[in-house]
């Protein structure tokens, strides 16, 4: 047999060899590519049509709101601010954050009301927040953001997100149905006893004498290893003074962020870092019950904001405050609404940062930058 011959009967088979490697590839190759668009179909819950994803609730802000590219989906109205957080060191005992350290972090952050909104008139009673960035030394970085209220109205993204419909305006009426309101109280009796709660404390004049809550629990690790349960609040050295209805401007879309602006361009203001300290069996994963009035509290330092900048203007526009960015030393609880809000949040961010912007209602001509 010739050289030929040999390969003649060699040829076929080699080639059934490599048609069968390739279909084995091809095969490989659309499994790969049949399990990411498996797992982009699970995430963004195509796959479960029950499950409460972070598409879904902020799809629900924009059902509630209307669209509004380019802003936060919640607390969307907002104006920036910086300044710095001065440590007194009474909070290095609690946490081994660096912030604790007697000294000075500056601090970047933003006002708003926490409605999905970006040009709905102030109102007294929609909800304020102070969310802060503390940028310290060594590189790290502590996000929080706090509200006016004394408790949250939900114990979970599932209550918010059944919450965001029953307070939304009936189209027919252009008010919330309250009948839609008292099915979900019925459902959600936590909700019931902390809307109460919330009703019944008195509303400042502005952003500048409300105190800040972070609402949420956190646990604090210090130098040996130890964990606190820790909740905190931004309590102003501004005195207190009740919101006034009959001086309130009705003509004046912007009055509650006009009084802040004014507030910051005459004098700096301040607020004490107070950080309640839980005891065993405080609820650390119930945002809608206070702890009791007795807890230990200690003031760690002062904030002051001496600076105020349109959204337009500010970097304070691109941040995330997302309240798991935390420095060594601070820790997330066992509170479910710290991943809820972790994810929303990202989901609102990943919106936001890919539309185009629009001008915010506090715009530069009113900051002055
Ligand atoms: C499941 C519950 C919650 C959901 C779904 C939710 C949702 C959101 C969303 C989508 C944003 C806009 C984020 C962005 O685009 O940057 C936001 C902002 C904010 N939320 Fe929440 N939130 C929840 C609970 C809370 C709680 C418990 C607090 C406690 C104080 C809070 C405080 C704030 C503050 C201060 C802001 C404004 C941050 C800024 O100025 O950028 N939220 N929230």
């Amino acid at each position: 047999m010739n050289s030929s011959d040999h390969n003649s009967g060699l040829e076929p088979a080699c080639a059934k060899l490599r048609r069968g490697s390739l279909m084995i590839r091809l095969i490989a190759i659309s499994l790969v590519i049949l399990g990411i668009t498996g797992l982009f179909a699970y995430t963004a819950g195509w796959l479960t049509p029950n499950v409460l994803t972070p598409t879904r609730i902020i799809d629900r802000f924009e059902q509630v709101n209307g669209e509004h590219p380019g802003f936060r989906r919640n607390h969307a109205k907002g104006v920036c601010i910086s300044g710095y957080f001065e440590s007194n060191g009474q909070g290095v005992g609690l946490s081994k954050a660096v912030v604790f350290l007697p000294g000075r972090v500056p601090i970047i952050g933003r006002f708003a009301l926490a409605v999905g909104q970006p040009y709905a008139a102030d109102s007294a009673h929609a909800v304020r927040s102070m969310a802060l960035l503390f940028k310290l030394p060594n590189g790290e970085e502590w996000r929080t953001g706090m509200n006016n209220i004394p408790v949250f109205a939900v114990n979970s993204a599932q209550g918010f997100y059944e919450l965001l419909l029953a307070s939304a305006a009936d189209p027919a009426t252009g008010k919330p149905d309250p009948s839609k309101m008292s099915d979900f109280l019925a459902r959600h009796p936590e909700s019931a006893k902390a809307i109460q709660l919330i009703r019944a404390s008195t509303v400042s004049s502005g952003f500048g004498d409300s105190s800040y809550n972070s609402l949420d629990a956190f646990r604090f690790i210090d130098a040996q290893g130890s964990a606190l349960p820790v909740r905190w609040s931004m309590v102003p050295c501004q005195p207190f003074e009740p919101f006034n209805a009959a001086l309130s401007r009705a003509s004046d879309t912007n009055q509650l962020f006009d009084a802040l602006i004014a507030d910051i361009h005459s004098h700096a203001l301040q607020w004490h870092l107070i950080i309640t300290v839980g005891q065993p069996g405080d609820p650390t994963a119930e945002a809608t019950l206070p702890w009791p009035p007795d807890r230990r509290q200690v003031d760690v330092g002062t904030l002051t904001i001496d600076h105020v900048e349109s959204e337009d203007a500010s970097p304070a526009r691109d941040i995330n405050f997302d309240p798991l960015v935390l420095p060594n030393g601070i820790a997330g609880s066992d509170d479910p609404l710290l991943s809820a809000r972790s994810a929303a949040y990202a989901e609102s961010f990943t919106r936001r940062e890919g539309e185009s912007k629009n001008p915010s209602a506090v715009s530069t001509a009113q900051t002055g930058r």
